[in-house]
């Protein structure tokens, strides 16, 4: 690698590879002709399995991404002409460019909030705008959120308590879901439909998925609904079975929060190095995979020219960058990054 060549060790947990155990589950789900359109016993099987992982009957529909997962997950519970609150950062409002509203013609509101979280005085302030909120409003959640933030189990129950009274249903983005559970070590129905949520947009791919995600409906009502909405939404796979095979691998025995610890820790290993370089700051808890960096421009700029690929996300602050850990993130690339980030401050230090 020369040294200007792109490192994307920290740019994404998309960039990562897809684990062993998902790429053997494909390629034995290669091994002959089977059933399409999900009828096949793959996804018969991945029923039982989230059905044993999250303690709860439920209807699981895999997907291939996580925009389809969220936009047809809303469509099951929400109705035209309802209102969808969700985080002003929320992956449905800021990212997904109004899909959401368009497959259910529901309006997306968005509330502010500290590091990704909704509070509680803030939903509750949101409605009461609304004096009462059309039938088949919904409140969504992401957890871990949009800054790598956990809601724990009581955050949630209160949040969702506030939409049931309102006559609310509730969406968790749980694009990161096992990132969430494995820091808060809770089981997995603790943070889902126990805490009051009725379908969860279950993530896969940034945790070591080749591709593949699923809705989780665990209240009956909204299974029904995508059974013919997922359809009419063009998003049932001919091939699912690889979807499912994928899947099922990933849960096995409890790989999905296994990987999803290795990354949480990789991210404390990377903020615990990084706080210790005279300088930096780290403006948001870290409690996933996200660290959020804020660091001069020269520094940033020496990441840069050491080929370091990263976003900005000034909504933490001016200059600030995401740095995102993942399933395979090693202790070199973090000794690496964290080792071009000294330099850079020394560097400044010794030039001032
Ligand atoms: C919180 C959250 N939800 C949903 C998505 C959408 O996933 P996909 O890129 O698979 O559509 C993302 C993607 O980054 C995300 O961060």
């Amino acid at each position: 690698m020369d040294d200007h060549a792109a490192i994307l060790d920290f740019l994404s947990d998309n960039v990562s590879p897809a684990t062993p155990e998902v790429i053997a589950a494909v390629v034995q789900a290669n091994d002959a002709n089977a059933v399409p359109y999900g009828e096949d016993t793959w996804t018969a099987a991945l029923q039982t399995v989230m059905a044993a992982a999250f303690d709860r009957e439920c209807v699981t529909y895999p997907v291939t991404t996580g925009k389809t997962a969220n936009a047809l997950s809303l469509l099951s519970i929400a109705e035209p002409g309802a209102l969808i609150f969700c985080h002003e950062y929320g992956h449905i409002l800021y990212n997904e460019l109004g899909g959401p509203a368009m497959y259910t013609g529901a309006e997306l509101v968005g509330l502010p909030g500290e590091h990704g979280k909704i509070a509680p005085e803030t939903f509750r302030a949101a409605i009461a705008r609304y004096g009462t909120v059309p039938r088949g409003s919904v409140l969504n959640l992401t957890n871990a959120t949009e800054a790598g933030t956990v809601y724990t189990p009581d955050e949630i129950a209160r949040l969702t308590a506030i939409a049931r009274g309102a006559g609310m249903t509730v969406h968790m983005d749980g694009a990161r879901i096992a990132n969430a559970i494995a820091h808060l070590g809770c089981h997995p129905a603790d943070v889902t439909w126990r805490a009051g949520v009725d379908v969860l947009s279950f993530g896969a791919t940034k945790n070591g998925g080749m591709g593949a995600e699923a809705i989780v409906c665990f209240d009956p009502a909204a299974a029904a609904r995508l059974k013919e909405g997922r359809k009419r939404g063009g998003h049932v796979p001919s091939k699912m079975r690889f979807l499912s095979a994928q899947l099922l691998a990933y849960l096995a025995d409890g790989a999905w929060l296994r990987r999803a610890a290795h990354a949480n820790a990789m991210a404390a290993a990377l903020v615990a190095d990084l706080r210790d370089i005279p300088g930096v700051a780290i403006p948001v808890p870290v409690e996933s995979n996200h660290v959020f960096l804020a660091v001069p421009q020269a520094t940033r700029e020496a990441l840069v020219d050491a080929g370091y690929q990263f976003h900005l996300y000034e909504r933490h602050g001016a200059g600030v960058i995401r740095l995102v850990t993942h399933w395979a993130t090693t202790d070199d690339q973090i000794a690496r990054f964290v080792a071009t980030v000294r330099d850079a401050m020394l560097a400044r230090t010794v030039a001032g």
